[in-house]
């Protein structure tokens, strides 16, 4: 007798039935760039469909995401004027702490998530403080702190640490507990590795290092068990939730930390897996709708519990259609 795994593939209605993973609108993290200036809406070039956007003209895009049902958004702040420490990261008036309070303004619907990092805000581009020309762990912690102080006093829901210092969740929690927010969460990037997939972002967010690497910090892709070690720590020292990034050619990592702990886990889908896609695309070589569902849904089954994606709006309308 022929054992017949097909039969649970016949058509549509059991496929359905006996699916395993499905994505829904409310994993969804969408990113947005806020840059200074007013009525700016500018397309960028290593994102395609992605924007620079002025504060002033949020209230269109937050209006779109909201009726799309998405629930969360990862301010990134691109700003004009950047110094040795960052000073701008950490402004009560800089570019993302103005980018809360506008938000929180126009909607009670959509969580606000900030990005807590440097190196968009620093000349030298790197995600700390420069001593003897390396980046110094501890004086950094000290910036860090101020920064997601300073985000949460604007009104953000949850902070999101990206520069992989040591003890930089410690020293956040301690800071915002400090400052009565202590229902302020963190969303750690808690495996992050010293990634090629970040080009396009660093060409959106004007980051690039302008000397070295970020080696230093960040992870060696070659290293599995050091983002155990990296994600225990950070649930140790307090983070909400942990993330692995990026997160396509790092599938097994996201698998071995969901059998590991109990803590949610995002998926970053990071600009580079968003840019490649896109040119497939535009060359005519793949199926966008398919191929981004597949992607996305790997994730998932990986073990990821939310997805941070510039594909976010799409994703939104096509999970939507799919119903
Ligand atoms: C800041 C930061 C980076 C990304 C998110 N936060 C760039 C970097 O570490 O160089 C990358 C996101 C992406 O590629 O989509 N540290």
């Amino acid at each position: 007798m022929t054992i017949r795994p097909r039969r649970l593939r016949a058509n549509n209605q059991i496929r359905s039935l006996v699916r395993e993973t499905e994505l829904s609108i409310n994993d969804l993290i969408y990113p947005l760039f806020l840059v200074e200036g007013s009525n700016v809406k500018k397309e960028i070039s290593t994102l395609p469909g992605c924007y620079h956007f002025s504060v002033d003209v949020l209230k269109e895009e937050i209006e779109e995401l909201t009726k799309l049902g998405i629930k969360a958004v990862i301010l990134f702040g691109v700003p004009d004027k950047k110094d040795e420490v960052g000073s701008e990261a950490y402004r009560e008036n800089g570019i993302v702490q103005k980018g809360i309070r506008e938000i929180k303004r126009l909607t009670k619907d959509i969580m606000v998530i900030t990005d807590v990092c440097m190196c968009q805000y620093t000349d030298h581009g790197h995600c700390g403080i420069i001593e003897e020309s390396k980046v110094n762990n501890d004086s950094t912690l000290e910036y860090l702190t101020k920064i997601a102080v300073s985000h949460a006093k604007a009104g953000a829901d949850m902070v999101a640490p990206s520069d992989m210092m040591d003890g930089r969740v410690m020293a956040i929690r301690r800071g915002l507990d400090e400052n009565r927010f202590e229902n302020v969460s963190i969303m750690s990037y808690s495996a992050k590795y010293a990634s090629a997939f970040y080009g396009p972002f660093r060409a959106a967010a004007h980051s690039t290092p302008q000397f070295g690497d970020r080696r230093t910090y960040q992870m060696d892709p070659c290293n599995s068990d050091e983002a155990i070690r990296e994600t225990e720590l950070d649930i140790m020292e307090g983070a909400d939730i942990v993330m692995v990034k990026p997160a396509l050619s790092y599938l097994d990592i996201i698998r071995r930390i969901k059998d590991n702990f109990n803590v949610p886990i995002v998926a970053y889908n990071v600009s580079g897996e968003y840019a490649m896609i896109k040119s497939a695309v535009k060359a005519g070589l793949v199926d966008e709708k398919a191929i981004v569902i597949e992607k996305i849904t790997s994730m998932k089954r990986a073990g990821a519990d939310i997805i941070i994606t510039y594909y976010a709006k799409e994703l939104a309308k096509w999970i939507k259609e799919a119903d």
